[in-house]
């Protein structure tokens, strides 16, 4: 009996962590063929994949020589950190990049987004200024007031984003975001400390046919611009989630890929304030893997190689609480998961990153109960039984 490939398409992924690494599951749970790279061995996804590579993505020489080789149906990035012109080149050639090039470069650049988002589209974002050379930083900043939030134009998950309480603080913040930006591009976007009631991820999905369907919000908590817990359904007024879809549905309508994206949101008092979009499956939504009919990762997937979503529904009130290493090793191992399950309805995933750091996220707990304050009760109490060790 030959081998019998429902969808025959070949996928390529650019980043293997642990979005990825759901990605492949439900790409080979639909009989998809998937080639997992990242600039590490052995990463999450890649321990999944039919196949995988180690290169430097950010170098544009290297990254199309790639994908040429590979030839895929469509290329699936899970990160940031790669080279927009490979990209951008490789789709005038015909290759199929998820949603697609430009939404791509927007969304890696914050001054991009940005842009896009308050001066062409006119949706309400928290006051902001760039700076390009050191020797404006003061007046910029005097512009936004203190305290304000300094971040690198290019950069993820909270890395050289600080607080600045004064003026004296800028000029270290300014060389830490230059330290932790990405690429060599010199410039961070100053934004103005927005006290918010809460924030939420809106998991935005848009079809090949142009229609935008949505998820129920995901509140979730950050640390130092890392997300810490997440939970759906999130308690919060209809008028201010219509108000959300609609600034999203701006967006997509302006980027126009199809795919889910994680689009970002602030609330305060009666103000709904966009923060940013990724245009692929986002760390907070995890908890569709318990929450929802369809996951975030199958969500993707289905949308962007034009299968039908009829519905999205929630299944049952869940949350996730991450597992973070507190040291660093080349070999990590992990104790309490036989209290970590004891708890009910709850699901720990280990990543299997093959080395921790101080900080790095290594897992999540999943937990789902009809009380939404029990299932984030139970995925804190699960969590905190997981033990790293060097
Ligand atoms: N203007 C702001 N006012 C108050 N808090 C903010 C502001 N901007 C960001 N934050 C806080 O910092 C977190 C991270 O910010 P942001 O999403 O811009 O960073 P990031 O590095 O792109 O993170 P990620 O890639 O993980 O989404 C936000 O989720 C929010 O908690
Ligand atoms: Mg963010």
């Amino acid at each position: 009996m030959g081998s019998f490939k429902f969808i025959p398409k070949k996928i390529l992924l650019l980043g293997s962590g642990e979005l990825g690494k759901e990605l492949v599951v439900e790409a080979k749970r639909l009989g998809l063929e998937v080639i997992a790279i990242d600039k590490y061995e052995n990463a999450p996804a890649m321990q999944l994949a039919d196949n995988s590579f180690v290169i430097d993505m950010s170098d544009k020489k290297t990254l199309k020589k790639k994908i040429k080789e590979l030839k895929p149906d469509f290329v699936v990035p899970e990160i940031e950190a790669l080279s927009i012109e490979a990209l951008k080149e490789l789709e005038d050639e015909g290759i199929n990049i998820v949603p697609n090039a430009r939404t791509v470069e927007i969304t890696m650049n914050r001054d991009k987004i940005r842009n896009l988002a308050s001066k062409e589209l006119n949706i309400k974002t928290a006051k902001f200024n760039y700076v390009f050379n050191v020797e404006e930083l003061e007046k910029k900043s005097s512009e936004i007031g203190f305290p304000l939030l300094l971040k690198p134009l290019m950069s993820s998950s909270g890395k050289g984003q600080s607080l600045v309480n004064r003026k004296e603080d800028l000029l270290s913040a300014w060389n830490d975001a230059l330290k932790n930006s990405r690429g060599k591009i010199v410039g961070v976007i100053l934004e103005e400390f927005l006290n918010f009631d809460y924030e939420f991820t809106l998991l935005s999905i848009r079809k090949n046919s142009g229609e935008n369907v949505f998820c129920e919000p995901i509140g979730h908590e950050q640390y130092k611009g890392d997300y810490q817990c997440s939970w759906q359904p999130l308690e919060m007024n209809q008028s201010l989630i219509n108000e959300a879809r609609k600034i999203a549905t701006k967006i997509l309508n302006n980027l126009n890929g199809s795919g889910i994206y994680g689009v970002e949101f602030f609330v305060r008092g009666k103000e709904v304030i966009f923060s940013e979009l990724s245009p692929r499956p986002h760390d907070t939504g995890m908890v569709t893997l318990v929450s929802q009919n369809i996951n975030e990762f199958e969500l993707h997937l289905r949308a962007f190689l034009n299968l039908p979503i009829p519905n999205i529904s929630l299944l049952k009130p869940s949350a996730t609480r991450v597992i973070i290493s507190d040291k660093e090793s080349n070999n990590p191992s992990y104790t309490g998961l036989n209290e970590a399950l004891e708890v009910e309805n709850t699901k720990v995933l280990i990543f299997g990153k093959p080395t921790s750091k101080k900080g790095r996220r290594m897992g999540v707990v999943l937990s789902s109960d009809d009380d939404l304050n029990i299932a984030r009760e139970n995925a804190d109490k699960s969590a905190i039984k997981i033990k790293i060790n060097s």
